[in-house]
């Protein structure tokens, strides 16, 4: 991930870039949020970024919670199917990227064709939808108080900043859907037997507020050091992207910041409308102006 920080700076950079050269008021969503993570992962992939309306809103069908089953399904396949013609097209001419990796694997016998395509489907549609709004809603979070803000845009300090990308991970848990496990053998929780067999949904939103962890959980405090908050899950399956993740956002923020100081919101926050129908919270849309 360190290898891909200085590529990921650029990706940055030329958006903002673009987003400044641009009409006011902008989406940030649209501008900046959805393309920074879509490039980041479609060139690790080795997936043309032509393409990334196409994937942008098949994944997007996957994670809305109002997608009938069926168009799910359809959605899933439809990635299946390009991700499936793109590892063949890597078998034949491999590259220095993520799929000609999964490609070698499948020319050495370790992972059958259909368990590399589903490997790159997950990264490619889990990739991008939280990250993007990560960026969105972390930005918000900082615009609403000026104070972290400013600690943040005027520091160099690449513990601070992790720490801040940490903080704003635990603050804003994205992850809405409830992660679900099965219990292996009878287990104690507060007092609580839970039978093998058994299913849980632990709330990862509430794990982050306990106020024994994250003392006065409601206040946004980039210093606090919140590395052991639940965002990315926990345990073996807990999220395979999250240093590509964290790597993004510690980019993200601060170049957003220093280089756009009189960032704004351009519409009242009664008006943005906020995604209450995906498995990961969000923005549709971040009206900005500078
Ligand atoms: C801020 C961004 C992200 C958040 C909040 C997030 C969150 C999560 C969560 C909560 C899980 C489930 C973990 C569990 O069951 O314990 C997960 C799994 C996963 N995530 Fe992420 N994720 C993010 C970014 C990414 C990125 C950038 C990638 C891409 C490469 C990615 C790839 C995955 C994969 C492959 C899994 C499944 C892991 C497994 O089942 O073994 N995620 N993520």
């Amino acid at each position: 991930m360190e290898a891909i920080r200085p590529p990921t700076q650029k990706i940055v950079d030329d958006l903002i870039d673009k987003m400044l050269d641009g009409p006011k008021p902008a989406d940030l969503v649209e501008a900046f949020a959805l393309p920074v993570p879509s490039l980041v992962i479609s060139e690790l992939l080795g997936v043309p970024y032509d393409d990334h309306d196409f994937f942008q809103s098949n994944s997007k069908a996957i994670i809305n919670r109002d997608t009938p089953g069926e168009e799910r399904v359809a959605a899933r396949q439809r990635l299946a199917d390009y991700l499936g013609g793109l590892l063949e097209e890597k078998l034949a001419h491999p590259r220095e990227d993520l799929l000609s990796m999964l490609a070698e694997r499948i020319n050495a016998g370790e992972l059958t064709r259909q368990e590399a395509t589903e490997m790159g489907v997950l990264m490619l549609f889990a990739g991008h939808e939280t990250t993007a709004n990560m960026i969105t809603l972390g930005a918000l979070a900082l615009l609403q108080h000026p104070d972290q803000l400013a600690l943040l845009r005027d520091s160099d300090d690449a513990k601070l900043i992790a720490s801040a990308v940490d903080e704003l991970l635990r603050y804003l848990t994205i992850t809405h859907g409830g992660l679900r496990r099965v219990a292996l053998e009878d287990i104690e929780i507060a007092g609580q037997v839970i039978r093998a067999g058994e299913g849980i949904i632990p709330v990862n939103e509430t794990a982050n507020r306990d106020p024994s962890l994250f003392p006065d959980p409601d206040r946004l405090d980039l210093t606090r050091g919140a590395r052991r908050h639940v965002t990315f899950g926990y345990g073996i399956h807990q999220c395979l992207g999250q240093p590509l993740a964290r790597m993004e956002l510690q980019v993200v923020y601060p170049a957003l910041l220093r280089r756009i100081p009189t960032l704004a919101l351009a519409v009242d926050l009664e008006e943005i409308p906020f995604k209450h129908d995906g498995f990961v919270y969000g923005a549709y849309e971040l009206p900005v102006t500078w």
